[in-house]
């Protein structure tokens, strides 16, 4: 595994030609496929479920699907999507009941579990489950909709949440959602990221390639 990784959006990408989508962009240098999953309760737009997931695997995508639940309540859509073959399972710590039982589930379906913070939300969630917890997703827009601007705060909430990742000494990567783009990756990673979204930065444009190299070179600068 690289040890940044790009994770396109498929949220900003043409549905109509989905697969071929996500063949494009992962043939283009991605590395993982984020997949946003929003139920018009938790947030103010409705996207895609299970199906679509299994609808890719049946297609032939073999890269991690890192689905990221925009859904309350959480765990009735957690083993729809283990079985759909998700890899990784993210979801927001304010619309589960039971925050451990839900990481628990994830893990025990054989996924990767991890937790979203909205740009409001504190870190203290993780207090008590950093054992249970393989990524943690800081939004770094408020979800529900693609092509938003990056909100500066972030920037040390990402410091914040690097610096509780490496005390607990867990293997957990730090994920930053909304409004990443190749201008901004270079000093999100500085502040902590390992993982970028990226959705209207590269299914905004022409050429997916040369947005993902232009993202690995500010990334090695
Ligand atoms: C927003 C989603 C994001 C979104 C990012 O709720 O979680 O994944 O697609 O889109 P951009 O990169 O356009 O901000
Ligand atoms: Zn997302």
């Amino acid at each position: 595994m690289n040890d940044f990784l790009i994770a396109p959006s498929i949220l900003s990408a043409d549905f109509a030609r989905l697969g071929e989508e996500v063949d494009n962009v992962l043939k283009s240098g991605a590395d993982i496929i984020h997949f946003d999953v929003m139920d018009n309760h938790y947030v103010p737009n409705l996207t895609i479920g299970p199906m679509v997931c299994k609808a890719l695997r049946k297609h032939g995508v073999t890269a991690d699907i890192d689905v990221h639940l925009m859904v309350k309540p959480v765990d009735r859509m957690i083993g729809d999507f283990i079985d759909a073959g998700a890899s990784i399972i993210t979801f927001h710590p304010e619309a589960s009941e039971h925050i451990d039982r839900s990481l628990q589930m994830i893990r025990d379906g054989g996924c990767k579990a991890g937790l979203v913070f909205n740009p409001a939300t504190p870190l203290h969630y993780l207090k008590h489950v950093m054992d249970k917890v393989d990524m943690v997703l800081l939004m770094s827009v408020n979800p529900g909709f693609g092509g938003q601007s990056f909100i500066p705060s972030t920037l040390d909430k990402l410091r914040e949440a690097r610096a509780l990742i490496d005390a607990s000494g867990y293997d957990i990567r730090l994920e930053v959602d909304g409004g990443v783009s190749e201008k901004n990756i270079a000093e999100i990673a500085k502040a902590g990221a390992d993982t970028f979204v990226a959705g209207s930065a590269i299914f905004g444009k022409d050429d997916y390639k040369a947005v993902i190299d232009k993202m690995r070179t500010e990334l090695a600068s």
